[in-house]
């Protein structure tokens, strides 16, 4: 699949893959290459910094919310940034690049018991469809080690189970014309090129 960077029409493009996987580095790499090519640029990530986002990373360091209130803080967190940020910027033909979007709702609610389907269908009431999705796709093995690189801790058994199906909901994705699946155990420059090879409308 391609998109077309040189139309000066918004275009929405959204990063999803496990912890680890690299999304927020690409987010930014990729941000640099549409500025270079004098695109207007809002680069955004989920959970927000606004009132829902906040509460949930509260939750998140604390007691966690109990799935419904999960579910309902996610869903309004992004009500809110598809209205203030991301339709707004489409509308005015910028490029608006997402660390995360509702295919982590997907994957990490469903988690919690909720079907997917149902959350996808819930978020597409009201949030755009991206013109293309990057899953970073990475063995869970090594998105463990980057994390643990990193100084973060985590109850390693427990979470390695949840990454796996995490993934696995991402990687069920792969047939949705606006999905692109790239390997993240590449280099990081390797990675960056097949990303912008998305963009080469010649394809
Ligand atoms: P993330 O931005 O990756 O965390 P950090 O800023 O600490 O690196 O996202 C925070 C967590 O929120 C992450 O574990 C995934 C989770 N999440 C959901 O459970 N549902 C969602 O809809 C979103 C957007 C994120």
């Amino acid at each position: 699949m391609s998109v077309d960077a040189w139309k000066n029409e918004g275009i929405l493009i959204v990063f999803e893959g496990i912890d680890g996987t690299g999304k927020s580095s690409h987010a930014k790499r990729l941000a640099s290459y549409f500025s270079s090519l004098g695109r207007e640029v809002v680069l955004s990530h989920e959970p927000t910094n606004g009132p829902w986002g906040r509460k949930l990373r509260e939750s998140a360091a604390t007691v966690r919310l109990d799935a419904e209130q999960e579910l309902e803080y996610f869903l309004r967190d992004r009500q809110e940034h598809v209205e203030q940020l991301i339709r707004p910027s489409l509308a005015e033909g910028k490029v608006v690049i997402l660390d995360r979007y509702y295919f982590s709702t997907m994957a990490y609610q469903g988690l919690r018991g909720f079907d997917p389907a149902d959350i996808r269908a819930r978020n597409e009431a009201f949030a755009p469809v991206p013109d293309l999705l990057i899953v970073l796709d990475l063995d869970v093995d090594i998105a463990l080690q980057r994390i643990a690189g990193r100084g973060d801790q985590a109850n390693l058994f427990e979470k390695r189970d949840a990454l796996e199906r995490i993934r696995e909901t991402f990687l069920g994705l792969r047939d949705e014309p606006f999905v692109r699946i790239i390997d993240a155990s590449q280099t990081m420059d390797d990675i960056a090129a097949q990303i912008v090879d998305c963009f080469d409308s010649s394809k």
